[in-house]
């Protein structure tokens, strides 16, 4: 069962984003569904996930893969009934693991009976529940956010005869969170969803809530205002469920979404992830450093959230124009690999397939600071298909055996929502569950084990973290101290081997903790190591 009696769980938890379609499939109808993933439960407790966030799960007519909603209330059809998310959530909580889902609050699907109801007459009790107007130059100073896709945050509704406002697709009308009925709405879904037993919410594209000419219409006091209201809501009638927030935004930013310790949980640290990218293309962790430095103190019963790679392109907003340009021709020298401002392509392909640096990206994401989220397939280096749309192709089928079904569904594979990844690199011949779990050296079992070490020290999730000076920008070396843990992590980000030195205070008697043994220190102090290729180290001292 889960354990109550920690209501920081969170800080020390690792994390599992799962796309329901693309997990398991049940009942032969090609597409994930959440019994497919409850059969999958047991492999998610094997790795050592405490806590799974679904993507939306709900009734949509996706266009924007869910996030689209037309009923708060209910699942999907593909997905199946509420019956089977309590069991999955039942099933989950058996075995010790959390259920978080999205909850979209910005925008709902124009099939939404609110939208139509909204779009048909000025008088519906629904009209004052998206944001109008009669001209779609209000708001200017809003970016675009879907640039590839739209082309202004206002469209055209023939029907309603006026402009409605989006910050995503033009099928996802904003919700006017000006009025209080908007606002209460929102605190019935929560409340639905949690007497249902969900542990908490990833409360996608919160900066955008509240639109106030002559700003840029995100991170409004008003959303902050808003916010704090439904965290009151979970602290008083669900104390232990969490808020997990989605702000891609620089750290000083989201800082305030943490308020006073009454606002978000967790909240996703976006500036770091592409930086690590870049750390390990330049064999250099000064990018790292400079966003670490620029990452505020916050309250200490939250949390950052960090990630390698999720649903989403890999964004690219929370760099410099040069730094994109950059990513751009390192990551995705082909046009089709670009979207919006982001890369859409998976964990492994943007590191060459290459497994040395997959686990240093990983041993990164799991010793720097908070709380690390992995994509599914990401922890067996699965593979995308950048032909497909939008980004379809870092959301297909997991590959979970070598068959042509990829033991994903017993459909035939022709019916799958989405083919599988068929490449000579990435195919599931090469690449899938199955194979890895009998093999002690794979990706899987290697990312099994830097799941176990990060949860059995607490110095990760709650520690200080500070950096060892080592005089060489290709080592990312740092403490992470909590109590009396103390754990240094060494990690090499050039494909040569380095000699470094470290003073004899430094390393005395350290231990490898991933891989349970003694450091062997050939020379007298004061010590030197020698790192090979993409090595890392964590050592307890
Ligand atoms: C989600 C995207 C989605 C967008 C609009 C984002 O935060 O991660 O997948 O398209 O919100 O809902």
């Amino acid at each position: 069962m889960i354990k109550q009696d920690d209501p920081l769980w969170y800080k020390d938890a690792v994390f599992y984003e799962v796309y329901v379609r693309a997990f398991h499939d049940s009942n032969a109808d090609g597409h994930g569904d959440l019994p497919g993933l409850t059969a999958k439960l047991d492999y998610i407790q094997n790795l050592g996930f405490d806590c799974i966030w679904l993507l939306p799960i709900y009734p949509s007519p996706l266009k924007d893969d869910g996030y689209d909603i037309a009923d708060y209330y209910n699942i999907h059809p593909d997905y199946g009934t509420l019956e089977d998310f309590e069991i999955l959530t039942k099933e989950a909580h058996q075995r010790g693991i959390r259920i978080i889902a999205d909850l979209v609050l910005n925008h709902t699907s124009n099939q939404h009976p609110w939208f139509q109801s909204a779009r048909k007459s000025r008088s519906s009790k629904y009209r004052d529940y998206y944001v109008w107007s009669d001209t779609n130059r209000k708001y200017k100073d809003a970016r675009i956010i879907f640039i590839d896709t739209e082309t202004s945050n206002w469209t055209w509704d023939d029907t309603a005869g006026q402009y409605y406002w989006h910050r995503f697709y033009s099928s996802q009308p904003d919700l006017n969170f000006n009025n209080p009925a908007v606002q209460e709405e929102m605190f019935n879904v929560m409340k639905f969803w949690l007497d249902l037993g969900i542990d908490g919410f990833r409360v996608d594209a919160v900066p955008y809530l509240f639109e106030r000419e002559g700003t840029i219409c995100e991170n409004l006091p008003e959303t902050h205002d808003y916010l704090k209201r439904l965290r009151k809501f979970i602290d008083t009638n669900y104390p232990g469920r969490v808020l997990l927030c989605e702000a891609n935004q620089w750290p000083e930013d989201v800082r305030p979404y943490f308020g006073d310790g009454d606002e978000f949980h967790i909240g996703f640290h976006f500036p770091i992830m592409p930086r690590i990218f870049m750390a390990i293309r330049k064999s250099d962790i000064s990018d790292v450093k400079n966003i670490m430095a620029r990452t505020p103190e916050i309250p200490s019963n939250c949390q950052w959230c960090t990630f390698l790679r999720n649903h989403d392109e890999l964004t690219l907003e929370m760099v410099t124009e040069e730094e994109r340009q950059w990513m751009w021709q390192e990551y995705a020298p082909e046009s089709r690999m670009r979207l919006n401002l982001g890369i859409r392509r998976r964990l492994a392909p943007l590191l060459d397939g290459d497994q040395r640096k997959i686990e240093l990206a990983n041993s990164i994401l799991f010793s720097l600071i908070g709380t690390p989220i992995i994509y599914y397939g990401d922890e067996i280096g699965m593979g995308d298909n950048i032909w497909l749309e939008d980004r379809a192709g870092v959301r297909t089928p997991m590959q979970w055996e070598n068959s042509p079904d990829v033991g994903f569904s017993h459909a035939d594979p022709k019916k799958f929502y989405l083919p599988v990844i068929n490449d000579p690199i990435f195919g599931y011949e090469h690449i899938n569950v199955k194979d890895q779990q009998n093999c002690p050296s794979s990706l899987l079992n290697q990312i099994k084990k830097m799941i176990a070490v990060h949860k059995a020290y607490r110095a990760f999730g709650r520690g200080d973290f500070s950096w060892v000076d080592v005089d060489n920008d290709a080592i990312a070396a740092y403490y992470r101290t909590y109590q009396d843990e103390k754990i240094l992590v060494i990690q090499n980000l050039s494909a040569t081997s380095q000699a470094i030195a470290f003073p004899l205070d430094t390393i005395h008697q350290p231990i490898d903790i991933l891989n349970q043994k003694k450091l062997h220190l050939t020379n007298k102090p004061p010590f030197s190591l020698n790192l090979a290729g993409y090595e890392y180290l964590w050592l307890k001292i």
